[in-house]
């Protein structure tokens, strides 16, 4: 039997090249070995946990996160792909689950912590619902939404619901799917064995566990605006390319360089096809008598040859919508038969199929 992949993506913005080599590469490697089953979740629910003033800006990008798929090569023959809130049983398991868990696990997830933080929660006096009881409430986390600080959970379903063996993710998530873990082991040692532990796949290549973005900042988010995605047009990728953060005091072209922090070349690290060629620009930047533009105008060109091609696919696509629609269709139709399948066995183990014989 052949192995399963799980895996998803919050429809909160088109992806970029940190997605790209990331997680989509490897997903694309994965799906065209042919040895897998893959799922691939557009997890729409996820994103309304810290977007729920805002559910068009979700419902618009799951269009758009379904094209940059396609673009880059998931292949709906191979690749089963669907839309989270499409399945009713994802729904039905983190109930079950979120009893497994403790809240003090859920809210020391490091993930987590970050994010609350990230958008102020922790020190928002601003409170989602008018609810006296959010005032009472005198938790650090007081003005994280619920549904948001239990999204681990919520993914454990996800991923428990396919039987997913592997989880190829960025490596941000690694804490998350560490949850998952846990509420299998604490699944299987009450109700009997039903849920299989999965892997989480980071790429090998270091470099691509987490492309800095253009400005130099550690990540590339799309909250720090800082991004290179894959939809951007020539014209686009070659501004971004060009303001893109280098060494600071590498200011006339005779100027001895640095290559640690300096993006461009990051970059050349983890895109450049010939390698060696990169190790020669390294050299006569440190040694001075290289200037920025030349090099990034070699990046320009690497990125342009691998962009070029999805953008091309991404624009064909998108003028057929409803094509698009017809697929992520299929593919929950697909995913919902195998996620009630699993539900129905959880059901039978904790005891809460009252009707069946
Ligand atoms: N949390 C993931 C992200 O932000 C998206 C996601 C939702 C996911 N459910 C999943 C990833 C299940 C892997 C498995 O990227």
């Amino acid at each position: 039997m052949k192995k399963v992949i799980l895996t998803g993506d919050r429809p909160t913005g088109k992806l970029h090249l940190g997605h790209f080599v990331g997680s989509l590469k490897n997903r694309v490697e994965l799906q065209n070995s042919g040895e897998y089953n893959s799922y691939i979740m557009i997890a729409d629910m996820q994103a309304l946990t810290d977007n729920a003033k805002n559910p068009a800006k979700v419902r618009e990008n799951v269009l758009e996160v379904a094209l940059d798929y396609l673009a880059v090569g998931i292949d709906p023959a191979k690749s089963t792909i669907f839309i989270q809130s499409q399945i009713p049983a994802l729904s039905e398991l983190t109930m079950y689950y979120m009893n497994l868990v403790s809240l003090s696990r859920v809210l020391r997830n490091p993930t987590v912590k970050t994010e609350i933080s990230q958008k102020g929660w922790d020190k928002s006096k601003e409170l989602l619902w008018d609810s006296p009881l959010l005032v009472e409430n005198s938790l650090d986390y007081k003005g994280t939404p619920a549904g948001f600080a239990m999204y681990p959970i919520s993914q454990a379903a996800d991923i428990t619901a396919f039987k997913a063996n592997v989880v190829p993710v960025g490596e941000d998530q690694l804490p998350v799917i560490e949850i998952t873990h846990e509420v299998v082991r604490v699944f299987n040692k009450i109700y009997g064995k039903t849920l299989i532990e999965p892997e989480a796949v980071v790429p090998n290549d270091v470099k691509s566990r987490r492309l800095p973005g253009i400005d130099g900042n550690a990540k590339m988010s799309k909250s720090l605006g800082n991004g290179i995605y894959l939809s951007d047009d020539y014209e686009t990728l070659k501004k971004k390319v060009m303001s893109m953060y280098t060494d600071p005091d590498h200011i006339h072209v005779s100027d001895r360089g640095k290559i640690e922090g300096n993006v461009v070349f990051t970059y050349l690290d983890v895109f450049a096809p010939d390698q060696a060629k990169v190790a020669e620009l390294k050299e006569q930047y440190q040694r001075g008598g290289l200037g920025d533009v030349v090099v990034k105008k070699y990046l320009l060109e690497v990125l342009d040859e691998i962009l070029s091609l999805i953008r091309k696919k991404r624009a064909e696509l998108a003028k057929n919508p409803a094509a698009i629609y017809d697929m992520l269709r299929e593919g929950s139709k697909k995913a919902n038969i195998v996620a009630a399948q699993t539900l129905h066995e959880v059901r039978k183990a904790i005891g809460v199929e009252y009707f069946e014989s």
